[in-house]
């Protein structure tokens, strides 16, 4: 497995990838040439034999200079629970300490048993809330748009950010 950094020319097979994956056309701003293009540093995927095996996209946070944000990690089916996600994330971890972060977030659905799993075990904590589901803090309209999430926050080594990643 080889990881890298995604770049614009890889959009349209992340879009295929995804959609394959998820089983219906998936479409989001971020599976854009636009959003690669400006948070490339942070947009890593995973590759066997030339094809993509699984993705993760974030960036470093402009309002919050300490933190960086995973948007979206997806793992193809047929190689789940074999260490792709957790390579993407240590090098996703490694990449946003050089650039001075010490907090990582992510959301998940309340719904999203496994991935809060995965998030667990990858050394997330769940933030407390004043509700939860099913046993779960859950913030409610986290997006404004009524979307309910788990919020998720690690604690990585940082280090002096040397201007580029
Ligand atoms: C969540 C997801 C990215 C995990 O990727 P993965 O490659 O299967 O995870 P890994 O194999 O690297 O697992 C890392 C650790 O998490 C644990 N883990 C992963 N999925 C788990 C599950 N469903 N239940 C329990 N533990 C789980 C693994 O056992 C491993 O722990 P270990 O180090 O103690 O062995 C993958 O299941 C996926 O793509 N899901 C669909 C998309 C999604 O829901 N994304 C998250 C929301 S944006």
């Amino acid at each position: 497995m080889n990881i890298r950094q995604i770049h614009p020319e890889d959009c349209k097979a992340i879009i295929e990838a995804a959609s394959d994956w998820w089983g219906r056309p998936y479409s989001s701003d971020m599976f854009s040439k636009w959003y690669i293009e400006h948070f490339q540093d942070t947009c890593l995927l995973a590759e066997e034999d030339g094809k993509i095996i699984g993705f993760v996209m974030g960036f470093l946070s402009q309002s919050k200079p300490n933190e960086a944000y995973i948007r979206i990690v997806m793992v193809a089916p047929s190689r789940r629970g074999k260490g792709v996600g957790q390579a993407l994330y240590k090098e996703f971890f490694k990449r946003v300490g050089a650039a001075g972060r010490s907090i990582v977030r992510c959301v998940t659905a309340p719904a999203n048993k496994n991935s809060i799993e995965f998030h667990t075990r990858m050394g997330f904590i769940v933030e407390p809330q004043e509700q939860e589901l099913d046993g779960v803090p859950v913030c409610l309209d986290y997006d404004g748009r009524g979307g309910n999430r788990v919020l998720f926050k690690k604690g990585i080594v940082s280090s002096t950010y040397e201007g580029s990643l």
